[in-house]
């Protein structure tokens, strides 16, 4: 008889311990075997990637937020997934927008970069819509004139933004779309790049009344040095220290130093 009792103890202590252990493993709270929601790095929806990420500034589908508008045949047929890859991944040649990719300091994965720009050009995009037309270039191919940047704002911009770019008032049944603020105004122009700039002069405001570089039928089209030249000409209205009551005494120091891009 004696045997049996040390037998029982052990028995005890081993169904004591298998017990707590498996108590610890259904803990309240801890996480099972599988994870419930899913990484944000595993998402692979173009709706949920573009809201997540684009839409706060180029808005819910693509239109009316405070960015150029995504949702423009004309913009995406002419920058197309060749540019756009390159810039949505390291926020390369803009302000105001930074890198997405991983691989430049953002949160997606190239996936999903790819899966973003592609979604744009298959839900929003009209391939052939350039077809048959003198589209200006992506980029710069003349060196920009100021001068005569001037002279093609007040050919093909003025009638809409002033002859100074400082904006129009309209009253009465035409207002709705002439009625624009200040393009020239350096706090505007501080958080725009030249690229930006170019993006918005070939590509235009789908629903806001801003043609493309063809104009609204009243003028011929833009060709590519005079869409040079007026983004030359805006830019030139920048200034060290935007917003500054007192531009003829900038506060010294590098708090107030400004990155130029
Ligand atoms: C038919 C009218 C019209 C013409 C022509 C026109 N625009 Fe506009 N533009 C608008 C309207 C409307 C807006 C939106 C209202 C606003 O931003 O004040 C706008 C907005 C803009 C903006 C600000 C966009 C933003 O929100 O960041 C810029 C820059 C601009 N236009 C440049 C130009 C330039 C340069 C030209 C000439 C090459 C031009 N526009 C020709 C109507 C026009
Ligand atoms: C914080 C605001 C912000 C967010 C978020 C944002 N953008 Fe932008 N984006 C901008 C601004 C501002 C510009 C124009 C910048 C400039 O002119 O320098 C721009 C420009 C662009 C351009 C034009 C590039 C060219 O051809 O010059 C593309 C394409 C673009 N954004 C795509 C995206 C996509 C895709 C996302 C989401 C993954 C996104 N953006 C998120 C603000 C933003």
């Amino acid at each position: 008889m004696k045997a049996k009792i040390p037998a029982l103890g052990t028995t005890i202590v081993v169904s004591m311990f298998l017990f707590a252990a498996q108590g610890c493993s259904r803990l309240p709270g801890k996480p099972g075997f599988r994870p419930e929601t899913m990484r944000p790095d595993q998402t692979v929806d173009f709706n949920v990637l573009y809201k997540a990420n684009c839409s706060a500034c180029h808005g819910d589908r693509g239109l009316n937020g405070p960015a150029l508008p995504l949702n423009n045949p004309v913009y995406l047929a002419w920058a197309g997934k060749e540019k756009m890859l390159p810039i949505v991944t390291s926020g390369e040649s803009l302000k105001s927008m930074h890198a997405f990719a991983q691989s430049s300091g953002g949160m997606l994965t190239d996936q999903q970069v790819n899966i973003i720009v592609d979604g744009m050009i298959a839900k929003w995009g009209k391939p052939a819509i350039l077809d048959g037309t003198s589209v200006p270039g992506y980029s710069a191919t003349t060196a920009p004139d100021i001068a005569a940047g001037k002279i093609a704002f007040q050919a093909h911009c003025a009638s809409c933004h002033g002859e100074d770019g400082t904006g129009v008032t309209a009253t009465g049944a035409a207002a709705k779309h002439t009625v624009t603020g200040s393009i020239v105004d350096p706090t505007y122009l501080s958080l725009i790049s030249n690229r930006g700039l170019r993006d918005l002069v070939v590509a235009g405001l789908p629903g806001e009344g801003m043609p493309d570089w063809r104009g609204d039928g009243s003028v011929k089209p833009m060709t590519d040095k005079e869409v040079t030249d007026v983004v030359a000409w805006l830019g030139s209205h920048r200034v060290q220290f935007p917003g500054q009551p007192f531009p003829s005494a900038p506060p010294t120091g590098a708090e107030n130093s400004t990155k130029g891009k």
